[in-house]
């Protein structure tokens, strides 16, 4: 083979993997948000708030699998939420910070994938503001003991390395709402999540 015909070749198999990778998640992504609007119907919820959106991918899927229920979609960064009022006209797009506002009205709240945003003392601050609330958690990754040694290794052999985001284990999640609310542990498709109910609801 000539050089080109390799290189031919090495492109092409590169961009059908990157396509079936790229199919494969969406399709992960459908079907957790699947799993998530069955709990939304189960539960009647007609309005829902997410919170750091980002790319609102679950929620547009959200839209889809049931357009009658209505979204507000919230982020704290500024050009998110241009962008998303751009582009997502059947959500209402809000501008909310998590560390400093309170809940949006709603029948309940979701937290996709951004627990990796806050550290233990912002997330028990956040909670006490939704002490109140019905918040669905779903967690970027629950971390065990094998996880969380081969961090610390990587820590120590690579100086520098970029914060990417808080790791947690089950427990330290789940010490996160106890003061705050009883907790039901989840599973959608290949990610754990956790329904919140304020304590205060729930019976003596
Ligand atoms: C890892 S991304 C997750 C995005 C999306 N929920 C998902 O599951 O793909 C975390 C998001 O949280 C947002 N975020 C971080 N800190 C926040 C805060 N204090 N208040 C609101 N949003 C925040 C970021 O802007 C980002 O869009």
């Amino acid at each position: 083979m000539t050089p080109w015909l390799w290189i031919t070749v090495g492109i092409g198999g590169f961009l059908v993997v990157s396509a079936a990778l790229g199919l494969a998640v969406t399709a992960i992504l459908a079907q957790i948000s699947r799993e998530i609007s069955e709990l939304l119907d189960r539960l009647n919820v007609r309005t829902l708030a997410s919170y750091g959106v980002g790319g609102a991918v679950v929620e547009l899927w959200l839209h889809r699998l049931s357009p009658e229920r209505r979204l507000r979609l919230t982020d704290y960064a500024p050009e998110t939420v241009e962008r998303l009022r751009e582009l997502f006209h059947e959500a209402e797009v809000v501008r909310h910070d998590l560390l400093t506002d309170a809940p949006l009205e709603a029948d309940l709240h979701l937290f996709h994938r951004i627990d990796t945003e806050l550290t233990n003392a912002e997330w028990r601050e956040v909670l006490g503001r939704f002490a109140q609330d019905t918040v669905l958690v779903v967690a970027t990754e629950i971390a065990d003991a094998s996880r969380i040694l081969r961090e610390q290794l990587g820590r120590l052999r690579t100086r520098g390395l970029t914060r990417a985001g808080w790791l947690r284990n089950r427990e330290a999640f789940e010490a996160l709402w106890r003061p705050t609310h009883d907790a039901a542990p989840l599973r959608f498709n290949d990610l754990d999540g956790w329904l919140l109910e304020p304590r205060s609801k729930s019976p003596a």
